[in-house]
C-alpha cells in the first residue's frame, strides 16, 4: 500500500471517529434534555427529535396556536411538561395556577419571554418585548394615554373613520358582489391608527394601496420567513438570539421608523400641535421620559380580525343580527340619533357579541411568560426553574366545555351582565387580552374600534354569508394572528 493511500485511510478514519463522537454527544445531550420534565417530577408529553412536541408548527403544517390547543385538548393535567423544539416549556392548563402566574406571582413571571434584539432591529425596543425596569417605566408612561378620558377625546376621530367604512360598504349593497370583511375592516382600523397614533389622514378606502396597509400586512403576512421568525421567537428564544433573527423585516421596520421620524420633524419644524397620541409622545420625548415611540401600533390587525369574525357570526345567526340592529335603533332613539361615546356604551348586547367573538376567535391563541425567579408549583414539590417558558393555550381554555357550555356555539348571552354575576376567572377563564400587570394596554381602545366598526355596519345594512361559506371556516395554518382562509365574504343588503 502506498504512503498516499495510507494517509487517505487514516484521515477518513479520523473523520468517522469525529463524526461518531459528535453523534454520540448529541444523542446523550438530547436524551438528557428530553428527560428534563421527568427529573423535575412534572407529567410530560414524550418529545421527538428535533422538533419536540411541535413538528407541525415548525414544518408549517399548522399554526403553533392550533398545535398547542391540540396538546391542551388531549390532556387533563393541571400542568404538562412540553418541548418546544429542544426547549423544555410548561403548558399550564389549570386556571388557578394560571392566575397565580399572571397575577399573584408576577414578580417571578414579569417577562413575556419573546426574543427581540434592539441591536439588529430598532422596533424590538417596544413595550411588548421590553422587560424589567425598562418595561415598568414605559408602561407607567403610556398607561395614562389609554385611559377612558383619552378614549373619549379620540372618539370623534374613530367615529369619522366608522362613517367612511359605512359609506364604502354601501357600494356592495344589493349587488351580486360580496364584501371581503377582513380586508375592509383592515382599511378602517388602519385609518383609525394612522389618525390617532400619527395624526395622518391615511384614507385606505380611497387608496387601498396605502403604504401603511402594505407594511402592516407584511408584518403579519404568513410568509415562510415570518413564520419561522415568530415561531422561534416564542418557542425557542435562545436559538432565535443565537441566529440573531430580526423580530420585524428590515423593510417594515424602516418604514415605521421613518414615518415616526418624518412626522416628528414636520411637527417640530412647523410648530404643529394636535390632540393625538403622537403629540403626547413628543411631549414625553421632550421631557426625556421616552426616547422613541415604544408602542407597537400594529395592534390594528387583531381589531380587524375581530370585526370580521363578529360579522361572520352575526351573518350566520340572523336572529342575533336582528337583535343587535334593534339595539342600535333603540339606543340611538334615546340619544338624539347620535352615535356617540355614551350611546356606544349603552349598547350592551353588541358588547356581548364582541366578547363572544373574542372568546371563540381570539386573535392570539397563545399567551406566554418566562420564569424570572424559581417558582414552586402549587400542590407539588416541583420547582419551575428560572428561564423556563410558560405556555398558556388561550384558544384551548376558551373552547373548553368545562368552562363554556357548547363552546362551538356563538352565544353572546353568556357574557350578559346577568349571566356574569357568579362568574370569575376560575370558572370562566378569558385571556384574549391577557391578564395581570402585563395585560393588553390597548384593550379598551381595541374594543372601542371594533364596536364603532360593527355599529356603523349594522346600522345601515343587513349581512348574509356569501356562497363560499356553505362549509365550516378553515383557518390559516401558518398565520400568527388567527384568520380564515379565503377571508370572510358577505352579501350586503341595504336596510
Ligand atoms: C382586539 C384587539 C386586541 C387584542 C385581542 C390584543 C391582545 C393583546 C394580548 C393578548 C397581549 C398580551 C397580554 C399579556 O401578555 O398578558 C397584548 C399586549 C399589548 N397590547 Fe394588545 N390587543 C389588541 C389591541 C391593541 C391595541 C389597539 C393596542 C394599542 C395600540 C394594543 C397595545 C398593546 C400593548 C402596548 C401590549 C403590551 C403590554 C405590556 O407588555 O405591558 N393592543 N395585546
Amino acid at each position: 500500500m502506498s504512503a498516499v493511500s495510507t494517509e487517505k485511510m487514516s484521515s477518513t478514519y479520523t473523520l468517522f471517529t469525529i463524526l461518531f463522537i459528535l453523534i454520540v454527544t448529541v444523542y446523550f445531550y438530547v436524551r438528557k434534555l428530553f428527560c428534563y420534565w421527568q427529573r423535575i417530577g412534572v407529567p410530560f408529553l414524550q418529545p421527538k427529535f428535533p422538533f419536540g412536541n411541535f413538528p407541525n408548527s415548525i414544518l408549517q403544517k399548522m399554526s403553533f396556536s392550533e398545535e398547542l390547543q391540540n396538546v391542551y385538548n388531549n390532556s387533563t393535567e393541571p400542568v404538562l411538561g412540553i418541548y418546544t423544539t429542544l426547549k423544555p416549556s410548561l403548558l399550564v392548563r389549570d386556571p388557578e395556577i394560571i392566575q397565580d402566574i399572571l397575577k399573584a406571582n408576577f414578580s417571578s413571571f414579569n417577562h413575556r419571554g419573546w426574543y427581540g434584539n434592539d441591536k439588529v432591529d430598532p422596533m424590538a425596543g417596544n413595550i411588548l418585548l421590553l422587560n424589567g425596569e425598562k418595561w415598568r417605566q414605559m408602561r407607567s408612561v403610556f398607561s395614562p394615554a389609554f385611559q377612558i378620558g383619552k378614549l373619549r377625546a379620540m372618539f370623534d376621530v374613530i367615529n369619522g373613520c366608522g362613517g367612511s367604512l359605512q359609506k364604502f360598504v354601501g357600494q356592495f349593497a344589493d349587488t351580486e358582489t360580496t364584501v371581503e370583511m377582513r380586508e375592509v375592516a383592515a382599511y378602517f382600523t388602519t385609518n383609525v391608527i394612522s389618525s390617532v397614533a400619527f395624526g395622518l389622514d391615511v384614507d385606505c378606502f380611497a387608496n387601498p394601496k396605502s403604504e401603511f396597509l402594505k407594511y402592516g400586512h407584511m408584518f403579519f403576512d404568513a410568509s415562510f420567513k415570518n413564520i419561522i421568525r415568530s415561531n422561534l421567537a416564542i418557542m425557542n428564544p435562545t436559538l432565535a438570539e443565537f441566529l440573531r433573527l430580526r423580530f420585524t423585516d428590515k423593510e417594515v421596520c424602516d418604514f415605521f421608523v421613518e414615518t415616526v421620524k418624518l412626522n416628528l420633524e414636520h411637527r417640530e419644524k412647523n410648530n404643529v400641535s394636535r390632540k393625538d397620541f403622537f403629540q403626547m409622545l413628543i411631549q414625553l420625548r421632550n421631557t426625556g421620559k421616552i426616547q422613541d415611540d415604544g408602542i407597537d401600533w400594529r395592534g390594528y390587525e387583531s381589531a380587524s380580525t375581530a370585526i370580521s369574525f363578529c360579522m361572520y357570526e352575526l351573518s350566520k345567526n340572523p336572529k342575533l343580527q336582528e337583535r343587535a340592529y334593534e339595539e342600535i335603533v333603540n339606543v340611538l332613539a334615546q340619544h338624539d340619533g347620535q352615535i356617540s361615546f355614551e350611546s356606544m356604551n349603552a349598547m350592551k348586547f353588541i358588547e356581548s357579541c364582541i366578547d363572544e367573538t373574542l372568546r371563540m376567535h381570539p386573535p392570539f391563541g397563545v399567551l406566554t411568560r418566562k420564569c424570572t425567579k424559581n417558582y414552586k408549583l402549587p400542590n407539588t414539590n416541583a420547582i419551575i426553574e428560572e428561564g423556563t417558558m410558560i405556555m398558556l393555550s388561550v384558544a384551548g381554555l376558551q373552547s373548553d366545555p368545562k368552562y363554556y357550555e357548547n363552546p362551538e356555539q356563538f352565544s353572546p348571552d353568556r357574557f350578559s351582565s346577568e349571566a356574569m354575576v357568579d362568574k370569575n376567572f376560575l370558572n370562566m377563564p378569558f385571556l384574549t387580552f391577557g391578564e395581570g400587570p402585563r395585560v393588553c394596554l390597548g384593550a379598551k381602545l381595541g374594543k372601542l374600534k371594533v364596536k364603532v366598526g360593527i355599529v356603523h355596519l349594522l346600522q345601515r345594512y343587513k349581512f348574509e354569508l356569501g356562497d363560499v361559506h356553505n362549509k365550516p371556516l378553515k383557518f390559516h395554518p401558518k398565520s400568527l394572528v388567527k384568520f380564515a382562509v379565503g377571508g370572510i365574504n358577505l352579501k350586503v343588503k341595504a336596510r
